[in-house]
């Protein structure tokens, strides 16, 4: 794909990688994160099971490690995230709470979250995927939300008030998954924005998470776990979304290769014109501030063995692991590195 212009831009799009504190103890990996990357956001250790196991019981330690990490490599934080169905302590997920206490259960952990670390993440994922697959609405398994009850937008705005009251600074992202291109749910996804946006809620920012994967079967096929645009629909798609007054952010990019015949280096080459796609989508819209991809090397991915999911092979050379094609790609077009 050739890259559209680059806009003239306010602030560089930063490169960054999902990490987890575990890995960071290997030093090749360390290396890695710091020689290649912008900025860090917590994979599991920034999660409400992570932070706040108990009722009113929180627990920084693990996340205050990474982010003493990224403060001593010049990284920035994305903060990963407030409130989600997923990786939820069981007094959330199995709670039942009147309204009254649910509206102080999201005020109290936004507020001790976000408070905790206020002036160290530049961005948060308040709230994480919460329109449903179909585009047909809001899902309905976030407890945060439906435990609410009543209208899921009181929720919602409860939940970036509290969490702007605690951190002025940062930057509040809504985030989700195969919104990168038009599809019902996209529409579901603007629509949500438009109209939270509309009742003064204070959202910043909109995350595209980007977990795609090759369509080695051609155009069209679907998978619930991600998808392929081109950079045209990937560029109109977030300029979309940025002409709401918001920035736009690619937060968990990764690209699963479905079982594609062809060589290695077809492989490669593939996953670097994906890399191509969403640097050069982020490069060429002004409001877009962020490219982090979800892990560093491949053996990390959530994906499991796949290959060519993330910018760095598992090989290691001078301490580091080896970048890909399609981190040359990302940085040939972003810059920096
Ligand atoms: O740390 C425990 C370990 O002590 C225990 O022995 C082990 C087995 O139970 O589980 C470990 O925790 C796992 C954790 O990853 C750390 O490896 C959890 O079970 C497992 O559910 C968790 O998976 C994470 C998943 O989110 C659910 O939170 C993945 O690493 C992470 O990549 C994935 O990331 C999500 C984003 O947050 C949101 N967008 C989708 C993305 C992919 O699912």
């Amino acid at each position: 794909p050739t890259t559209p212009p680059a806009a003239v831009r306010d602030e560089p799009v930063d490169l960054g990688a999902a990490v987890s504190l575990a890995r960071l103890q290997d030093p090749v990996y360390r290396e890695t994160v710091v020689r290649y990357f912008d900025s860090i956001t917590a994979e599991n250790e920034m999660k409400a099971r992570a932070l706040q196991p108990q009722r009113g019981v929180f627990s920084f330690s693990s996340a205050d490690q990474l982010v003493a990490f990224a403060r001593e490599n010049g990284k920035e934080v994305r903060g990963h995230t407030l409130f989600w169905h997923g990786a939820n302590p069981s007094w959330i997920s199995n709670g039942s709470f009147s309204q009254a206490e649910w509206a102080q259960l999201i005020r109290d952990h936004a507020s001790n979250v976000v408070g905790h670390f206020a002036g160290d993440i530049t961005s948060w994922d308040v709230l994480n995927e919460i329109v449903a697959e179909d585009g047909s609405g809001l899902r309905t398994d976030n407890p945060w939300v439906n435990g609410f009850g009543g209208d899921p937008l009181d929720a919602i705005a409860l939940m970036f008030q509290a969490a702007h009251e605690a951190d002025p600074a940062a930057r509040l992202c809504i985030n989700d998954f195969s919104v990168e291109f038009n599809r019902p749910k996209t529409e579901a996804y603007y629509r949500l924005v438009r109209d939270l946006l509309a009742r003064g809620v204070p959202i910043d920012c909109v995350g595209f998470q980007s977990h795609l994967i090759t369509e080695s079967e051609g155009p069209g096929v679907s998978d619930p776990g991600g998808w392929s645009p081109t950079l045209g629909e990937l560029t109109g798609v977030l300029q979309r979304f940025a002409d709401l007054g918001v920035t736009v952010q690619l937060t968990e990019a990764d690209l699963k290769t479905s079982p594609t015949p062809g060589t290695t280096e077809q492989k490669l080459a593939a996953h670097a014109d994906m890399a191509r796609v969403l640097a050069g989508a982020c490069q060429a819209v002004q409001a877009c501030t962020e490219l982090t991809w979800w892990g560093v090397n491949d053996s990390q991915s959530w994906l499991g063995s796949g290959e060519m999911t993330l910018l760095f092979s598992d090989t290691v050379t001078d301490d580091a692991f080896t970048p890909k094609p399609a981190y040359w790609a990302t940085r040939d077009i972003l810059g920096g590195g």
